[in-house]
């Protein structure tokens, strides 16, 4: 391991959604990676985020880097997700509209976090909350 940093994000509010995402782009910019695995990471990392920000009370980014491979995890505690094959199809979404008007809603995050990441897994419970593992080799 060569880098790890953990980030809260706040559930449930827009304020400060892109923080974590952004500042870990920073660091994966610092540290020299690709553009494309930058973005990649970046992308997953945001999404990410943003449903923490859109359905969670509260939840956690993890960044754990090393040369070859960048880990993210993100771990929410909040309402869970059902039917998790269904939360993967791309178009489904139970954006409120406060969600709508934030310019989010269009049910394509999970989907477009499996097409970039290497490997994805998410598990979840439902009233508990969400845990999404994200791995981008480098
Ligand atoms: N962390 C989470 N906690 C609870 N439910 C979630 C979480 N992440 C996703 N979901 C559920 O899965 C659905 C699909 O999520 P996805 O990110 O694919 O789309 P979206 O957030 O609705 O829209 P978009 O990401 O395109 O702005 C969400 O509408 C929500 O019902
Ligand atoms: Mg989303």
């Amino acid at each position: 391991m060569i880098y790890e940093n953990s980030f809260l994000v706040e559930g449930k509010t827009f304020k400060n959604a892109g923080h974590v995402s952004s500042q870990v782009k920073n660091l994966l910019q610092k540290m020299k990676f690709s553009k494309e695995v930058v973005r990649r990471a970046a992308i997953v990392t945001y999404e990410a985020e943003i449903n923490i920000c859109s359905y969670a009370e509260r939840g956690k980014i993890i960044l754990r880097v090393k040369p070859e491979e960048i880990n993210i995890e993100a771990i929410d505690e909040g309402q869970g997700i059902a039917d998790i094959e269904l939360a993967m199809e791309e178009g489904y979404s139970t954006a409120t509209p406060k969600i709508v008007h934030m310019g989010f809603g269009a049910g394509m995050g999970l989907a477009n976090i499996k097409r970039f990441s290497d490997v994805f897994r998410i598990t979840s419970e439902v009233g508990k909350g969400t845990h999404l593992e994200m791995i981008i080799r480098a």
